[in-house]
Parts: structure tokens; C-alpha cells; sequence
């Protein structure tokens, strides 16, 4: 399917067929993930960072009636009285868990009900230019992301998931010379604002590794005095570190040696490549890797890649369809992740996809690869 903002209104059959069929699977890997969990899993706040299941499962339902339905297809909300509750800004996680939501199987049915009315929408407008429907779909492969987060803090991941192989391949530094490169998505096909304008963007010359930090690394830094060595942490991971008597996340004492390493923060990732005399790659260090011929980044899209970089606009950003996806958290102490994880869909993590938290934040499925100056 061909997916452009550019492309003339698309209503073809074949095509509003592929689309149903499209937003079909991101519904069934969603039901299939939650498919296992009794009521109270689903219910309750596992955790003050996260939302209770129930409701990514009703704001994936929101979110599909509000741009599917009510923006492109022109009906009205099918429940206007939940739209406030369901909006991640109206209602922020840290109060999710202790307002009235829709029970598991009301907001299961809600889901039903929209995409009901979604895909009628669909056979009776088209796809228009196909951004709405794709907005949606992503949404809903995202939210599954977000809820395996939530489910591994709460140990309600299905067994093995989550449980990294050892790296394959070589270890040690590629060289990247100096010079520009595109970055960013280009004008046609989907992508998220934040990825646009695409633009020619010069690094100097610099060395990133092949592979991720693996468990290994992590556990020999922690021996050698990782999270005592002052001097390795900036100020802010500093005050990080002591207001929360940190040491490294316990899951990775547990894991294969030969992994990646997850769940590290942006600040235990920049104390640690200060201790391997590195770096965090910058984001358009990482791009132009990532997206150079021959591929020179091994074991991508296990663990997000935490970078140096704030997130922030490119040069002439324009906020689509909102300003609520990406620009009200632009120059906000952010930082950019790329590459993807374990838990990510591959249609949603691009080579040219960002991703952003704050640097505190170890529940999401991050690590790192070092880089340095050539
Ligand atoms: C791109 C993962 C940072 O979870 O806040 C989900 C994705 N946006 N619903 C987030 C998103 C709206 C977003 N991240
Ligand atoms: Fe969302």
C-alpha cells in the first residue's frame, strides 16, 4: 500500500481493504497481549509511571474515534464523555490509576464499538491520504509497546518475552567519516512530524560501536565502582542517583552476559561511556550510521539506543496532525532514543523514527552504543 501525504484521496477497494485488514493486526496483537490477564491486572495501577491497562486499551479506542472516525470520516465522537479521560494530556498517568475508568470488558467493548464504526467509516470515505489511518494504526502498535512496560514492571510478561539473546557478530568500532548526510523522512509516505523536513546534515568524523553495551559491560562497570565514581555522573544524574539510592536495575544481574543490557537511563548511560572513555552517539551520528550502505550497526531494534541529543524540532518543523504528538515536548530535557526494541513493531521503528523520554527513566526497554571522536 502506497502511503503518502501527497498521494490523491485513496478509495479503491483492494486499497480500504488492505487498511481494514492492516488495522485488523494491530487489534490482534493488542487482544493477544492482554488475552492472558485477569480483571485485576488489567485494572489496577501496577505502577505511579504507568497507566492500568485498561486504560492504553480504552485510549487506543479514543484516539481511533477521534482521528478515524470524528476528524476524517466527520462523525460525531461515539462517547463524547470519555474523551477527557481518555486524552494522555487532559488525564496524565500519575492520576490514571485512581479515577473511575472503564472496566476491562467496557473498554474492551469500546474498542469493538469504534473500530465498528471505524471501518464503515473507511468503506464510505476511503483512506483519504491515508495519514489518519496510519496515525491510528502506529498508535495502537505503540500502546503495545507501553503496555509491556507496564506488564514487566508488574512480572506479567509472558514467559521468555523480554529475554534477550546474546549478541551475535563482531564487536570493536566502525569509522564514519566526516561529511553531510540526509537525515530525516522525506516529504512523501508516512512519518511522524518529528521526523520532517528531511535535510542535509553534516557530522564530523567519528567511531560508533557495532553492537550494543551487553549485561556484561554493565556488571564489570558496576564493579568498578560504577555507581560511586562521582566523577563519571553529570550533576543532574548525581542528584538522580543519591535522591533514589540507586543501583543497576535488578533484571540484569539475571540476564544472559551476552545480551544487550535494558532499562538504563539516560544518566547511567552517559556515566558509563564517561567510564569507558566514550560517549553517547549524537542523533545524527546515529542516523547517518544507521542508515549508511554497508549496515554498520549490529543487533538494532533489541533495545532503544539512548542518544546525546535533547529532542527538539529540525529547522522548518510544522506540528502534524498535533501539537501534542511531538512539539509540546520539544526542548524540554527530553533526550532521544533510536533504533528500536524487542517490544517495538517494526512498521512504527524506522531508521528515521525518534523517540524520546526523560533521562530518569528506566522502565522503558533502553541501553546504549558508545561512540567516540574519530
Ligand atoms: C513516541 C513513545 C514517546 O508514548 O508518549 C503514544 C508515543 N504518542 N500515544 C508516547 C505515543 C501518543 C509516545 N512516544
Ligand atoms: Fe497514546
Amino acid at each position: 500500500m502506497a502511503i503518502s501525504a501527497q498521494d490523491p484521496s485513496t478509495s479503491d477497494p483492494a486499497s480500504v481493504t488492505a487498511a481494514i485488514e492492516a488495522l485488523s493486526e494491530a487489534r490482534a496483537r493488542t487482544l493477544a497481549l492482554v488475552g492472558g490477564l485477569d480483571e485485576d491486572s488489567l485494572e489496577r495501577a501496577h505502577s505511579p509511571l504507568m497507566s492500568p491497562l485498561v486504560w492504553d486499551l480504552a485510549h487506543i479506542a479514543a484516539y481511533e474515534d477521534l482521528w478515524l472516525c470524528h476528524r476524517h470520516g466527520g462523525l460525531a465522537l461515539c462517547r463524547p464523555e470519555l474523551a477527557a479521560m481518555y486524552d494522555a494530556f487532559e488525564t496524565p498517568r500519575a492520576v490514571r490509576g485512581g479515577i473511575p475508568l472503564l472496566g476491562a470488558a467496557q473498554a474492551l467493548a469500546y474498542m469493538r464499538q469504534v473500530r465498528e464504526r471505524s471501518t464503515q467509516v473507511l468503506l464510505a470515505s476511503g483512506l483519504g491520504d491515508s495519514s489518519a489511518l496510519e496515525l491510528v494504526r502506529r498508535h495502537e502498535l505503540q500502546h503495545t509497546e507501553t503496555m509491556r512496560q507496564t506488564m514487566a514492571i508488574a512480572g506479567l510478561l509472558a514467559d521468555g518475552e523480554g529475554v534477550l539473546e546474546a549478541m551475535r557478530g563482531e564487536q570493536g568500532w566502525v569509522a564514519v567519516p566526516a561529511g553531510p548526510f540526509e537525515m530525516g523522512a522525506p516529504a512523501t509516505g508516512f512519518a511522524y512530524d518529528n521526523e520532517r523536513p528531511a535535510h542535509m546534515r553534516h557530522t564530523g568524523a567519528f567511531h560508533i560501536a557495532r553492537l550494543p553495551v551487553s549485561n556484561a559491560s554493565w556488571l564489570a562497570f558496576c564493579a568498578e565502582g560504577g555507581y560511586e565514581r562521582r566523577e563519571l555522573w553529570s550533576q543532574e544524574g548525581l542528584a538522580w542517583l543519591t535522591q533514589n539510592d540507586i543501583a543497576a536495575h535488578p533484571l540484569i544481574a539475571r540476564a544472559d552476559p551476552l545480551a544487550p543490557v535494558c532499562h538504563i537511563n539516560w544518566f547511567e548511560a552517559e556515566a558509563f561511556a564517561r567510564a569507558a572513555g566514550a560517549r553517547l552517539p549524537s542523533e545524527p551520528e546515529w542516523e547517518k550510521a544507521a542508515r549508511s550502505e554497508p549496515p554498520l550497526l549490529q543487533s538494532l531494534g533489541a533495545v532503544w539506543e539512548w542518544t546525546a541529543s535533547e529532542f527538539s524540532g529540525y529547522e522548518g518543523f510544522a506540528a502534524y496532525p498535533y501539537r501534542e504528538y511531538s512539539e509540546v515536548f520539544f526542548d524540554r530535557g527530553y533526550r532521544v532514543l533510536r533504533g528500536g526494541s524487542w517490544a517495538s513493531s517494526e512498521t512504527v521503528a524506522t531508521r528515521t523514527f525518534r523517540n524520546w523520554d526523560l533521562p530518569q527513566r528506566r522502565q522503558i526497554f533502553a541501553g546504549l552504543r558508545l561512540a567516540r571522536d574519530a
